[in-house]
């Protein structure tokens, strides 16, 4: 029987390319939850309605008036008990199965996905391609089921893509993961939605749904930037790439970490009392142990980079971070507009 009201349920329910009234637009054409969220949401107006539809009724009907006198109360009708005991029993085995299928559906991956990895850290999110290459966005091919195994380097985290109606707790010592299947090319939001610290709400990033050559080639060519710009500018790309901009500025404004802006070569106060000259050393030194020396006025909250930054990529970091001191800023060179954002996004 629930075979055949499955089949009946899952026809006829387009899914909503635009945003709606309850629910943004979908990229995907396989939006179980949104199945589930309407089935509860008409079961509950409906009984709202009949609920307060009653209750003035009642109100009405069984008003005091002069010369009326209270009914008897009822004292036993098994007829209606049995009715108001079996009608919710099946609106909740409803409700219960479609819950169900549609939470399995989320859990169990079709086989061949796509994998990527997800690491989460205070505050950023970086999303590790199969060639290794680590990117603060999200790219997917287009129409293919993908796997995100996904784990943390330090507190809960939770990942939400509303389009793709997928979201799921990012744990630390674990690995959690979720699939999906993007049909529609676009950008999507993507948030953290487990409250995470300081600057939980600025851990955002972007879905970026491209058709399958688009994506190979941008694959290909985002994780050449390190041989292919300047050091200071490939910098530039690892310091948004790699979250760094969550707590440290380019403009001077002090975030949960100082800013970047003219620090390179200035001595600096230490939360120790020491005086410490802000060279290629330090700078590489923050990045592995954070914790080694910290700048007075700042708490000592982040975490390492070790094992997630090469020696190249320090470099680079450290070459950008002294392209901030310098009396002209970084300049764009002409061979490269600001790779940072949108290169070989197919849109
Ligand atoms: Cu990560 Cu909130």
């Amino acid at each position: 029987m629930f075979a055949a009201l499955d089949s009946i349920w899952h026809v006829g329910l387009p899914f909503a390319q635009t945003d709606g009234f309850w629910l943004p637009g979908a990229a995907t054409t396989d939006p179980a939850m949104d199945r589930v969220f309407y089935l509860i949401l008409v079961i509950c107006s409906l009984l709202f309605l009949l609920v307060v539809g009653l209750m003035t009724f009642f109100l009405v009907r069984y008003r005091r008036l002069p010369g009326r006198k209270a009914e008897k109360t009822a004292t036993q009708n098994i007829l209606l008990e049995a009715t108001w005991t079996v009608i919710p029993v099946v609106i909740v085995g409803v409700i219960f199965y479609q819950g169900f299928v549609a939470y399995m559906r989320m859990q169990t991956a079709p086989p061949g996905c796509y994998d990527l990895r997800v690491s989460a850290r205070q505050w950023a999110w970086q999303f590790i391609y199969p060639n290794g290459h680590i990117d603060d966005n999200l790219h997917v091919p287009a129409g293919e089921p993908v796997r995100l195994t996904m784990t943390s380097e330090d507190v809960i985290h939770g990942l939400w893509i509303p389009a793709l109606r997928v979201k799921m707790d990012v744990v630390p010592g674990r690995y959690t993961s979720v699939w999906f299947r993007a049909d529609k090319p676009g950008a999507y939001d993507l948030l953290c939605t487990e409250y995470c610290g300081d600057e939980h709400s600025s851990m955002l990033a972007t879905v970026e749904v491209q058709t399958r050559e688009d994506y190979d080639a941008w694959l290909k060519d985002a994780a050449n930037y390190l041989k292919t710009l300047p050091p200071a500018e490939a910098g530039k790309l690892l310091y948004k790439r790699r979250g760094c901009a969550q707590c440290h500025s380019t403009d001077g404004t002090a975030g949960t970490g100082p800013s970047f802006l003219g620090i390179f070569g200035k001595s600096q106060k230490m939360a120790d009392g020491r005086s410490v000259i802000i060279d290629d050393n330090y700078i590489r030194e923050s990045i592995l142990e954070p914790q080694a020396k910290i700048v007075a006025g700042y708490q000592p909250v982040m975490s390492t980079y070790k094992g997630l930054v090469s020696d190249d990529d320090i470099t680079a970091l450290i070459e950008f971070i002294k392209s901030l001191s310098k009396k002209s800023p970084l300049r764009a060179p002409t061979h490269s507009v600001d790779r940072g954002e949108g290169q070989g996004v197919g849109k």
